[in-house]
This record gives structure tokens, sequence and C-alpha cells, in this order.
């Protein structure tokens, strides 16, 4: 039996489309990019941004957090990683039973790296953007730029320039920041825990070093993927830390979860690039292949081959208990039934991992199926941009989907 562990439970409902795909393929499938809006060629618009005001730092957090036990060693080398998925996404295999041991109350201290960021000026919304990233990236996916003066692909400069200030930090075990074991407490708990501690920083106005930023009046969390799932981690855990969730690169549908597994061809990073990871322990995992990380995050005619291969270089690192972990902290996901706050989920037409490549089927959105974890929201909405996979922020899409979630927070009052 397939593990429980993962995001693996299926859809039961349908509902109506939220909006209007426009995906025009060829007789062979291949999407048709030749009557593509202007707007989805990323060096226009990228002109008169607004000054940024940025700072960066490393905030150390206390945190207890109850955490799963895995009965699994640091492995000893690539073979013991594949031997690990090849039994994980296995059918017939008793995954959950075999390695799923029990939880501890586990208490840490860590150290995170993070960047606050403004409009020079002061931010004119009252809402500050808690963003967390997804697997294969750290921070710097929401200010991802390929230019010199680096607007464009980058979340943070249009939330300026819609007037929001935004805090982005490298996740537990990710670059910058603490990377404890990465089998017992690198995991998922522990980043909920973490991602609720910044929430209530930024609420009393002690998260930026000096005290310099006033308490934020509101905090909404915006995840990609990985992120995603911890922001509905902490609606679920902590209702009250957090006034919306933008849910990017997500659903409910497990089906893509092998293929993620399988198609990254995990092996301990130090194996992949010893110059970038040799420090590291065997259970902190890189991506093997640029052509899975290519099926995975990408839509084929949606992206710019210069900014593929930019993200691929600066790939970043997962653990096995983060892998193991992925549907939450409760796992399989939990319904997030005291959440009263606004529920945005952007997740690409064609994302592989969250809709196996398909989150239209026959009439049915798919990721609108999250609205059945989210029961007492204050609104739900989905958005698919199209022509689009995971990496939503790396697609030429980016432009329509940042205004798409900017206008939908200043329409809820964010
Ligand atoms: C692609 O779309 C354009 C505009 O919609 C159309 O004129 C063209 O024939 C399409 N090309 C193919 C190969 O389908
Ligand atoms: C994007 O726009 C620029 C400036 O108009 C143009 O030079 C470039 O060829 C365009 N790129 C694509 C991929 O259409
Ligand atoms: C960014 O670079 C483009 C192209 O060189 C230029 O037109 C634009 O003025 C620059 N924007 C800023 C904010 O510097
Ligand atoms: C851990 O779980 C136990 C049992 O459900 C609960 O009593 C305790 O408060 C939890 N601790 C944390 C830090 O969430
Ligand atoms: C995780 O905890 C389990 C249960 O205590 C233990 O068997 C396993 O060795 C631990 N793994 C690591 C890497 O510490
Ligand atoms: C899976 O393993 C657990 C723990 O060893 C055991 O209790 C359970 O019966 C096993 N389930 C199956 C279906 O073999
Ligand atoms: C539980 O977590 C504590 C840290 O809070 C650690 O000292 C202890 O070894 C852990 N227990 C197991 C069985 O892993
Ligand atoms: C930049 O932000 C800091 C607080 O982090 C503030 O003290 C300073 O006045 C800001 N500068 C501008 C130009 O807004
Ligand atoms: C921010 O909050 C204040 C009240 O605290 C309110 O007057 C103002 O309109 C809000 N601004 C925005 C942009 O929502
Ligand atoms: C950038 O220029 C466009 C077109 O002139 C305008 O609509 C938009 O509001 C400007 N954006 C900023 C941040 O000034
Ligand atoms: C603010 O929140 C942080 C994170 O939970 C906490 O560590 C700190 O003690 C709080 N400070 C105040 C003054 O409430
Ligand atoms: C490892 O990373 C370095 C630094 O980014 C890069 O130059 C090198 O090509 C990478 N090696 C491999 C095997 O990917």
């Amino acid at each position: 039996m397939r593990s429980t562990l993962a995001l693996s439970f299926a859809i039961t409902a349908s509902s109506a489309l939220a909006s209007p795909l426009l995906d025009i393929r060829d007789s062979r499938g291949i999407s048709n990019t030749t009557g593509l809006p202007a707007s989805f060629n990323q060096t226009t618009g990228a002109s008169n941004a607004t000054a940024l005001n940025c700072t960066s730092f490393v905030k150390t957090f206390e945190l207890t957090s109850n955490n799963t036990l895995l009965a699994i060693p640091i492995p000893t080398g690539a073979k013991a990683v594949s031997d690990l998925v090849t039994d994980f996404v296995s059918v017939n295999t008793n995954f959950t039973g075999e390695y799923l041991v029990g939880s501890n109350e586990t208490t840490g201290s860590y150290d995170i790296w993070m960047q606050y960021c403004e409009p020079a000026g002061g931010a004119t919304k009252n809402a500050t953007l808690e963003l967390i990233h997804g697997i294969n990236f750290d921070h710097s996916y929401w200010s991802f730029n390929t230019s010199s003066n680096g607007t464009e692909y980058n979340f943070i400069q249009a939330a300026a320039n819609a007037g929001y200030a935004t805090l982005a930090y490298d996740r537990l075990g990710v670059a910058q920041s603490s990377k404890p074991n990465g089998i017992n407490v690198t995991q998922t708990a522990t980043e909920v825990a973490i991602a609720n501690a910044v929430a209530e920083a930024l609420r009393n106005g002690t998260l930026v070093p000096g005290n310099s930023v006033q308490p934020a009046e509101q905090v909404v969390a915006i995840g990609h993927s990985y992120g995603s799932a911890q922001s509905h981690g902490l609606a679920t855990m902590h209702p009250d830390a957090v006034d919306a969730v933008v849910l990017t690169g997500f659903s409910t549908n497990g089906q893509g979860v092998p293929l993620f597994l399988s198609a990254s061809t995990y092996s301990p990073a130090s194996e992949v690039n010893a110059t970038r990871f040799g420090n590291y322990s065997n259970e902190y995992l890189l991506s093997g292949t640029i052509q899975g990380d290519r099926q995975l995050f990408f839509y084929n005619g949606g992206y710019d081959e210069e900014v593929f291969v930019k993200g691929e270089a600066a790939r970043q690192t997962v653990t096995i208990g983060e892998l193991l972990t992925l549907g939450g902290p409760i796992a399989p996901p939990q319904a997030a039934s005291n959440f009263t706050g606004d529920v945005l989920v952007v997740t690409g037409s064609h994302d592989l991992v969250y809709c196996a490549g398909g989150c239209i089927r026959n009439g049915t959105n798919l990721p609108a199926e999250v609205q059945t974890l989210y029961p007492n929201a204050g609104s739900f909405e989905t958005y698919l941009p199209a022509y689009t996979g995971h990496a939503i922020n790396l697609h030429y899409s980016a432009p329509e989907t940042y205004a798409y979630v900017f206008e939908w927070l200043s329409q809820h009052g964010l």
C-alpha cells in the first residue's frame, strides 16, 4: 500500500470553472504561443518599477513542534536514496508501517535568513506578504530575474509596485538558513512553527532588527508548492496567524506526487554538486537531472530557456524528512476548519506536480477542490494561468498572475 504520508487523497466532487482558459494547442498537442498577449513577453513592462527598500538579516527562533519520527538512518549514498524513493512510490509496499515510528515534541533553535522589502517611502497597503518558497528553490524564487536591473519575474518588485511590503525567507534547511537533522527535524511541522513565528513577529513589530518596521496590521501567507502546503498547515494549526492565504502551485490531487519523487532522481546533494553542497549531510538531497526538473516544473512553450537554465544552476536542496511529510504537519492534510480568512489558489493550467499535467479535466477545475479544506473561509477563488507549469513565477504568464493576485488582495481589503 502506498504511503499516506504525502498528498495522496482523491478528488471527490466537481465544481464549475473559476477562470476561463485560453490555451491553444497544435495538432501534436504542443502549445501554440503565437497568439499570446504582449505581456507574456517579460521584457515589456519592466521599465517603470518603484524603487525597493530591502533589508536582509538572520533571525533565530526557539520553537517546539510535534515532529514525525522516521526510522530512517542518514543515507550512505545515492543508492540508499533511490531505494527509499522506490519503496515510497511503489504499490504494495508498507512504507508508513515500516518507517513511521511515532511523534516527538521537538524543541530547537533555528536561524532563518530573511529579506524584508518595501517600496521606498513605505508601503501604502496594510498587509505584509509572507512569502514561502517551494522545493528546488530558495527565497530568490520570489525575485527571480534575468535582466540587469532585476525587474523581470520579480514578485517582490511587482508587490512593491502595488504598494505591498514583503518578507521572503530561506526555509529551514535551505541555502542560508540552519540545516539540522534532515530526517526527524527539518520537516513540515517545524517549518509551520517557523512560519507562524514569522507572522507573529511581523504583527508585533519585532521581526526586523531594531524594530524599525511598524507592526503589520495584516499578514498574508503566500506559498509556492511545498510553501503552499506549509501555508495550509499554518491556516490549519494557527488559524489566526494570517488574514488570508494565497496557495500557488497547489491542489489536493496526489496523482503527480510519485511522478515528482521519481523524476527528481534525488541523490545526496553533496554527490550531485560537491562545489555547492560538499559540506551537507547526506539526507539533504538535490534533484539529479536537468531533464527531470524540466518535465516537472516547466510547460513547453510557456517559458524562456534562459530562465530555465538559470533556475537549474541555482536549484536548492530538500530533506528526506520534508519529502515524507509533504502533505502537511498532519497527514493526510486536514481541513483548516477554523480558518475564516480569504483563500486564493493559483495553479498553472498544466502543473505536472499537482495536477499530473492537467488542472482542467472534463470541465472540472482540480485546484477548486481545495475549497473542501476551507469550510469556513471568508471567500474562496482559483486562478489558473494558461500555458503554465508548476514553477509559476518562472513562466511568461507571471506578470498576468501578479496582476491577478494584487487585484484579488485589494478587492479583499488587504
Ligand atoms: C497558432 O495560433 C495562431 C493564432 O491563434 C494561428 O494563426 C496559427 O495558425 C496557430 N498555429 C498552429 C501551428 O496551430
Ligand atoms: C520581447 O520583446 C522584445 C522588445 O519588444 C523583443 O525584442 C523580443 O524579441 C521579444 N521576445 C519574444 C520572445 O517575443
Ligand atoms: C530596466 O532596463 C530596461 C531595459 O534596459 C530599461 O528600459 C528600464 O528603464 C530599466 N528600469 C529601471 C527601473 O531601471
Ligand atoms: C503536540 O501534541 C500533543 C498531543 O496532541 C499536544 O498536547 C501538544 O500541545 C503538541 N505540542 C505542540 C508544540 O504543538
Ligand atoms: C529518527 O528517529 C528515529 C526514532 O527515534 C530513529 O530511529 C532514527 O534513527 C532517527 N533518524 C535520524 C537520522 O536521526
Ligand atoms: C505495516 O507495518 C505495520 C508495522 O510493522 C504493521 O503493523 C501492519 O500490519 C503492516 N500492514 C500491512 C498491510 O502489512
Ligand atoms: C525528541 O526531540 C528532542 C529535542 O526536543 C531530542 O532531544 C530527542 O532526542 C528526540 N527524541 C527522539 C526519539 O528522537
Ligand atoms: C527603508 O526602510 C528602513 C526600515 O527598514 C527605514 O528606516 C528607512 O527609512 C527606509 N528608507 C526609505 C527610503 O524608505
Ligand atoms: C489601512 O488601515 C487603516 C486603518 O487602520 C485604514 O484607514 C486604511 O484605509 C487602510 N489602508 C488600506 C490601503 O487598506
Ligand atoms: C507603469 O507604466 C504604465 C503605463 O504607462 C502605467 O499604467 C503603470 O501604472 C506604471 N506603473 C508604475 C508602478 O508606475
Ligand atoms: C513577538 O513574536 C515573536 C514570535 O512569536 C516572539 O518571539 C516575541 O516574543 C514577540 N514579542 C512581543 C514583544 O510580543
Ligand atoms: C556545481 O555548481 C557550480 C557553481 O554553481 C557550477 O559551476 C558547476 O557547474 C556545478 N556542477 C555540476 C556538476 O552541476
